[in-house]
Parts: C-alpha cells; structure tokens; sequence
C-alpha cells in the first residue's frame, strides 16, 4: 500500500485512500460522528456516518480516545470549511493502538504541568506549528549561507577555555587532561575556518551556565555564527540586516499557515525589510534618557532598556560601538575612540531583545595578547588563537544569532521554552 500524507490530500480528491494518524480530537452529533485525525503532516476531519458503516466501527468510534493509532479508510472530498480544506467520507477504522485518559486535553493545563509532559505536549497543534517554524528558519539559515559561498565548518563542542566569560561555563573532568567545558560559542573556531576558508558559518548547540531564571535564557542553545576574513564592522551590518530579512520574509512565505495556527500578527514581521536602523551605543543611551530612564553610561543594556530602544523602530535596530569594558575580549577597538569596541547587537523589534551579537575581531597580536591579559585568561590556552594574528592576520568580523531567540521572535511567543523540542533551563532538565 503506498502511504499517503493528509499534506498530499489534494491530489487524492475523489479516491478512496486510507491514512495513519492518531486521533486529535472528536465530537458527535447524532448519527454522526466526527474524528480529527492528525499524522504530523496536517489534520483531517473524518466523518463517519451511522448508515455507512458497520455497527462494530460505529462503536469503535465512540470508544476510541484521544491520541489512539488509528487507520482511518474513505473518499477525500473537498470542504473549504474543514481544517485543511478537505475531509474524508469515511467508511473503515482500524484501531493499532487503543489509548484512553490522554494526559493532555483540550483544557488549560499549567505551564509546569506542561513541561513535565514535553514529549507528549510537542503533539499539539501550536507545538507542531513551532516546529515547523523552527526547522524552516533552521533551512533558511542554511540556504543563505550556502548561497553566498559560505562555508559549514562546526566547531567542538567540548573546548579547553571560555570564549564569552569565565562566568558562564560549564565544565567536565577531561580523562588526563584536567577540565574541558561545554562550548559557549563556536566563534574562535569559525575564526580560524575564515582564514582558512575565507567565508564560514558555524551552526550547533552552545551552552551558558547562567544563573539566569528569565524568559530569554536557555543552558542549552543553537547558534549560527557566520565569520568573514576581509570584513569589517560594516560589512558585518550589512550581512546581519540581510540575513535576518531572508529568513522573516522566508517564513512569512512558507509558513503562514503555521504563523495563523499562532495568531501571529504577521504586519509586524512584513516590515523586517532592509535597511535597518543603525544605532550607536551613545545614541541609544541617548533614548533611553528621552524615556526618563536612569541609565548610567557604560553599562551594559539590560532587557528594559533593550526594550524601549526597539520600541523606537518596526524592524530590528543596530546598536554599535558599546563600550569594550562590558565587550569580551576578541573584540577590536575603535581606532576613533579606543574605549568603544567594534561590537554590534541587534535588536528585535516588539521587545524582544538581543537576537544577534557580533564584532569586528581584534586582528593584532600584541592588542590581543593585552586583553586576553586584562581579562585573567590562560594564556596557554589561547597559544592557537593568537597563531591567528601570527599567520596571515586579516581584519575579520562575524556574529552570532541565536535561534530559539529568533523563533521566540518570529512567532510572537513568550517564552523560549517552547521553541526548543527539549529545553534546558536552569530549573530544568527533564525530560
Ligand atoms: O551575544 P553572544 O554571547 O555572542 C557570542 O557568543 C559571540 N561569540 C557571537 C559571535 O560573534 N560569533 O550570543 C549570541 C546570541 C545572542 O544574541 C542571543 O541571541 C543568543 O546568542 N544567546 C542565547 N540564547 C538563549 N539562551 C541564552 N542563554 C543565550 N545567550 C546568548
Ligand atoms: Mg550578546
């Protein structure tokens, strides 16, 4: 038998086909009885009608409860009315697996409840819709940097030393070698590919062992991070804008169906169009204190203040040139004002803060020798990065994006919870 998707039901209009599914949900009335089927691709309404079948499947029907296997045989009609725009007049069911009490039903269920019941949570319609969203952005990532003559070069995920702060590190006994730590970014790698393949993008997990409870923080996160030999800060805006306009008007195209699932309002994100607004730090400070915040300069931008300068804007804002004392220490400083570093952040629009960091690298052996210094970092462990800025140094930029921070984003949620199939919070590592 050749297996046919409820995704393929418009070639089928007219046949009598048989599909595998689980049952999402189901209502009566009278002699007739409503099953919604859903196999992962979409969702079918299966009708079955008293004075079509038999009595036996009549009851099975009845029977069945949520989230059963089931295989359901009939005719695909086409019913604009119905979810997906078909529905199957049906004339068999086949039960493979029975399931009755359903942990998770159509009522509100708390949140940590929820969460305890990822695995079985990630089958409702608005976490498929996630998903889906997720593994598009996941493509166009991918496609643009393949487009563009980038190349893919991962970086390890256990390393021998911190790339953004000791702080944040988490770290495991290493067989002889003392300790190894969990990746925070595969950017000094994506450094050495650039030199080596003069355009690369680095795309897997990171991990931040922050103390951190909000909403915007994960101990396990994807990010891509491009790296470009011969760029500088402003090639670095430029890739940053176009990137991230590629991917919103990507999913805006092909997965408007999963963004209506979310009631996103999609006119927000039909505005991510080039150019963006381009930002200093000082300027920004500048808004913040228009707004009657109390800011004192040289501080990092917390949240709130992220916040109320994206607000300024409909599609995400640059802000460059933060001061290097709050930068980490690859960052280049700016020749015009050495106590600013090379460094951008970019904003989402809507509140939702940071989804891009990125620099122009230091490029000089003795500047970087001075900083890795400044910020009480071995040395040693750092000998292969300098080699960098011994053999053939360049100036190079590139940025990170991280990609739960993006789907939050894009699909207009609250939480980054729910756009990682499992997430890792600080509170949480289960299931
Ligand atoms: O700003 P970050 O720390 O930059 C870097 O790691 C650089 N090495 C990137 C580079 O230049 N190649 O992190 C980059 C992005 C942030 O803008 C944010 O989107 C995301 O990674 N991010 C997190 N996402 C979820 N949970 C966390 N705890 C995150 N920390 C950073
Ligand atoms: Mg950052």
């Amino acid at each position: 038998m050749q297996k046919i998707y409820i995704s393929e039901l418009a070639k089928y209009v007219g046949q009598e086909i048989t599909i595998q599914g689980w049952l999402y949900n189901k209502r009566s009335s009278g002699k007739l009885r409503f099953l919604v089927l859903r196999d992962g691709s979409g969702y079918l309404q299966c009708v079955y009608f008293k004075g079509n079948i038999t009595p036996e499947i009549f009851d099975l029907s009845d029977r069945i409860g949520q989230e059963s296997a089931i295989e359901v045989t009939g005719k695909v009609k086409a019913e604009p009315r119905a979810v997906g725009g078909y529905e199957l007049d049906a004339t068999n069911l086949t039960v493979l697996h029975e399931t009755h009490d359903y942990p998770i039903t159509p009522k509100d269920h708390g949140i940590e409840f929820l969460m305890d019941n990822r695995h079985l949570w990630l089958r409702s319609s608005r976490q498929v819709a996630i998903m889906k969203i997720r593994h598009r952005i996941v493509k166009a990532i991918r496609d643009f940097f393949d487009d563009r003559g980038f190349t893919l070069m991962d970086a390890p995920i256990l390393t021998p030393a911190a790339c953004e702060g000791t702080s944040t590190l988490f770290e495991t006994e290493y067989f002889d070698l003392g300790k190894a730590y969990l990746t925070q970014s595969g950017q000094l790698y994506a450094e050495a590919g650039a030199l080596a393949l003069g355009k690369v993008y680095t795309f897997g997990p990171t991990f931040r062992a922050e103390k951190s409870k909000t909403r915007r923080h994960l101990t396990e996160f994807w990010m891509v991070e491009p790296e470009v030999a011969f760029a500088d800060l402003n090639d670095d805006m430029d890739l940053a804008e176009e990137f991230l306009e590629y991917i919103v008007q990507t999913v805006l195209t092909d997965r408007a169906e999963e963004l209506k699932t979310l009631e996103r309002d999609t006119t927000k994100l039909q505005s991510v169009k080039r150019p963006f607004p381009r930002i200093s730090y000082d300027e920004a400070v500048e808004i913040l204190k228009k707004n009657g915040v109390e800011f004192e300069y040289g501080n990092d931008l917390g949240a709130a203040d992220e916040t109320i300068v994206s607000n300024q804007f409909d599609r995400p804002v640059m802000v460059h040139r933060y001061p290097s004392e709050v930068k980490a220490f690859y960052m280049k400083r700016d020749p015009e004002n050495p106590k600013l570093a090379l460094a951008v952040d970019v904003l989402a629009p809507e509140g939702y803060g940071e989804i891009i960091g990125g620099s122009q690298r230091e490029d000089s052996l003795d500047l970087l020798l001075a900083r890795i210094k400044e910020h009480n970092l071995p040395q040693s462990a750092f000998e292969w990065y300098l080699d960098l800025r011994r053999f053939g140094s360049v100036p190079h930029a590139g940025f990170g994006l991280g990609l739960e921070r993006t789907v939050t984003w894009i699909c207009g949620l609250d939480h980054l919870r729910e756009t990682i199939p499992f997430p890792r919070m600080i509170y949480r590592n289960t299931p």
